[in-house]
């Protein structure tokens, strides 16, 4: 006798459906596994004879082939646990039922009990997809489904309560559906308002979170450049749903769920002696990276130029196609990375080149070397890229606080807004992610900004990449200004955020 159940499998973040056969005959008794299992499906039986066991069933001494469909995609993890054993169940007539439409996800203790397994969030999306009735899942999932409707989710701690849902399905009561909510902007710890002076970065993090767009900022040691990025979050709007379950697949992929979905925007910061492993994703246990888990949401590179030059480069290709492909002997899997890039640095080693007050003390081999180890190419894809001087005494003492976050908030969602509503028939919601030909379509210039971007072309020395650039956070600044057009003064505000990357020679590089 044959039975057959479904359950999932995963390849990077996307589910697929597998059929879980199993078959009893006569002979010689044997536990055999077949359709890609690797070891760690293998071991699936030992679990499986136990537990069976264990929960007081007779565990048949019979030849059992069990077989995960498609054959030829490869199986990893312990997921497939309960349903192979209630296929075995099925099979020796200890339970009855139809379970058409129905997913069986779980890995299972030698007690019987359900333990959570990684990426229940993407199965559950997938399954919804295929149009499957219900799903049983490890009980301590289930908060990160809790906010999806349209399936029917069983959530169980012990196989036994697995076997009563269906032989029972009726009596069953599936998951409550909670709706979801972003972080509300009160939960944050910290406030624009710390931050004293500092009108030009203040004003560069507020287009970059209307625009999506990198930055960089290059000052002396406690100018305030990690606070100011520490700050970012509290003006970008709230995440919506679809992000929400876009971010949970992948922190539901690497296990790092603790507890239902994300509800507010990712920010990772990864420390520079961060591997290309950790950065980009794979490894042995193939998990995202930094970059993927940031997806939605702010990465940001403190001390950048601290971090290996390879590390930082591989991070090219990524940023431009907003996600990361790694290639593996079994295939590759592709995760998304669509992230805003915050960068700090200080502007020489001994961080105190072009202070109107302290002495530098490096040599200029010193100084090339250190500027050198952050690539030309990398930097070309930084929109913004702004100095954050020394604050001044004054400044600082100032009784006055700076501006609050709220009020940029909402300058920010108003910008949003406007892209939103411009792109609703593309495939982008904001500035930064506009291709090349949508610059063309969406980013108007009027006579006078044309003719100050054709003039500073030449003078600045920029490059085709950089140009784009130019429109694209000038497009932000105009959206900011509630224009629909882009005039001189946005091109113009646009310009001084590259102005000194672009006057190239290398060593003018940020020479404050
Ligand atoms: N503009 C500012 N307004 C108020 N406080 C500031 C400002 N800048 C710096 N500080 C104070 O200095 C501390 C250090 O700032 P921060 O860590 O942001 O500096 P940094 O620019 O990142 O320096 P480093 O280059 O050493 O990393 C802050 O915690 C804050 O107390
Ligand atoms: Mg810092
Ligand atoms: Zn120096």
């Amino acid at each position: 006798m044959v039975s057959r159940l479904l359950s999932f499998g995963l390849q990077g973040i996307d589910a697929f459906p597998v059929t879980v056969e199993v078959d009893l005959s006569g002979g010689l008794p044997a536990f055999d596994i077949v359709g890609l299992p690797d070891p760690s499906v293998k071991e699936s039986r030992e679990r499986v004879r136990s537990a069976l066991k264990n929960a007081g069933f007779r565990f048949p001494a019979r030849r059992i082939t069990v077989n995960l469909a498609p054959a030829d995609i490869r199986k990893a993890g312990p997921v497939y646990d309960l349903a192979i054993l209630l296929g075995l169940l099925v099979c020796n007539g200890d339970l009855a039922g139809s379970f058409s439409g129905m997913g069986i996800i779980g890995e299972l203790s030698l007690l019987g009990e359900v333990r959570p397994v990684k990426g229940v969030l993407p199965m559950a999306i997938k399954a919804r997809e295929l149009g499957f009735r219900a799903l049983i899942i490890p009980a301590a999932n289930a908060p990160e489904v809790q906010c999806l409707d349209g399936l029917k989710l069983y959530p169980v701690g012990h196989l036994k309560e697995a076997v009563e849902i269906l032989q029972n399905p009726e009596a069953a009561i599936p998951l409550q559906t909670i709706p979801f909510q972003p972080e509300k902007p009160q939960d944050f710890q910290v406030d624009f308002s710390d931050v004293k002076g500092q009108f030009i970065p203040r004003r560069a993090m507020e287009i970059a979170a209307a625009g999506g767009h990198n930055v960089l900022m290059v000052g002396p040691p406690g100018s305030g450049k990690s606070m100011l990025a520490r700050r970012l979050p509290t003006i970008l709007p709230p995440l919506s749903f679809e992000e929400a379950l876009e971010c949970s697949q992948i922190y539901s992929v690497a296990g790092m769920l603790k507890q239902d979905l994300c509800r507010s925007r990712p920010f990772r910061t990864p420390h520079h002696t961060a591997t290309y492993v950790a950065l980009c994703g794979g490894g042995q246990q193939l998990m995202p990276g930094e970059l993927s888990m940031a997806h939605n949401g702010v990465l940001f590179l403190d001390e950048m130029p601290e971090f290996a030059p390879q590390v930082l480069d591989s991070m090219r290709a990524p940023l431009e196609d907003n996600e990361i492909t790694i290639a593996r002997a079994t295939g590759s899997v592709t995760y998304p990375c669509n992230v805003m890039l915050v960068c700090a640095m200080n502007p020489c080693k001994c961080g105190y080149l072009g202070h109107p007050t302290r002495k530098c003390s490096c040599s200029p081999g010193e100084i090339a070397r250190y500027r050198h180890r952050i690539s030309g190419p990398l930097l070309d894809r930084i929109d913004l890229q702004v100095e954050v001087p020394a604050v001044t005494y004054e400044e600082l003492s100032a009784k006055a606080p700076g501006e609050p976050s709220e009020p940029i908030r909402e300058r920010v969602l108003a910008a949003r807004a406007r892209q939103a509503e411009r792109y609703r028939s593309e495939s982008i919601t904001k500035n930064a992610d506009l291709t090349s030909p949508m610059i063309k379509k969406y980013c108007p210039l009027s006579p006078d900004a044309e003719e100050l971007l054709r003039q500073s072309f030449d003078k600045m020395n920029l490059s085709a990449r950089g140009y784009h650039h130019i429109l694209k956070v000038a497009r932000t600044i105009a959206d900011l200004a509630g224009s629909d057009g882009i005039e001189t003064a946005h091109v113009a505000e646009a310009l001084r955020y590259r102005a000194e990357r672009e006057n190239e020679s290398k060593d003018a590089l940020f020479t404050l």
